[in-house]
């Protein structure tokens, strides 16, 4: 099990609030801010980049997990999701960090910085298809 600390899940969730202020979500006007700290204490933000052809909008989790996986990380304790009202993350979002480890913290928080969920990849994606699944 990974233990992320009250200060760590403090910080996380206030670095995906600022995060979230560079949002680029003109046709939704849905700001996301995620902030993603590796096993070794990197932290790693992102937000959702809309799109005017809007299916290659990307989501806030999915652009701190490949610019995080970019600078040669692959193991993640905890991701921090701000949305205004608390948002949970995507389908594609648990998919993605199922990849990485179902034991990922995923920290659901809204804009006043207030934590309303605190879950883990495998309890936001039970049954997950990994790449344990291609060797079987
Ligand atoms: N969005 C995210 O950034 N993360 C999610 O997990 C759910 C949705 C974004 C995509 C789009 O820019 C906006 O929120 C509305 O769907």
């Amino acid at each position: 099990m990974i233990t992320v600390t009250p200060e760590e899940v403090k910080e996380l969730i206030s670095l995906a609030i600022e995060a979230r202020r560079r949002a680029y979500a003109p046709y939704s006007n849905y700001q996301v801010g995620a902030a993603l700290r590796t096993r070794g204490g990197r932290i790693f933000t992102g937000v959702n980049v809309e799109n005017a052809a809007y299916p290659t909008t990307m989501c806030a989790e999915r652009v701190a997990i490949y610019t995080a996986v970019a600078q040669g990380e692959r193991e993640f304790d905890a991701i921090a999701v701000v949305t205004s009202n608390g948002g949970s993350p995507c389908g594609g979002c648990r998919q993605v960090m199922a990849e990485f480890g179902l034991e990922t913290v995923v920290l659901i928080a809204d804009a006043d910085g207030k934590l309303l969920e605190q879950t883990t990849v495998n309890g936001l994606l039970p049954g997950a298809f990994t790449p344990a699944d291609l060797h079987r």
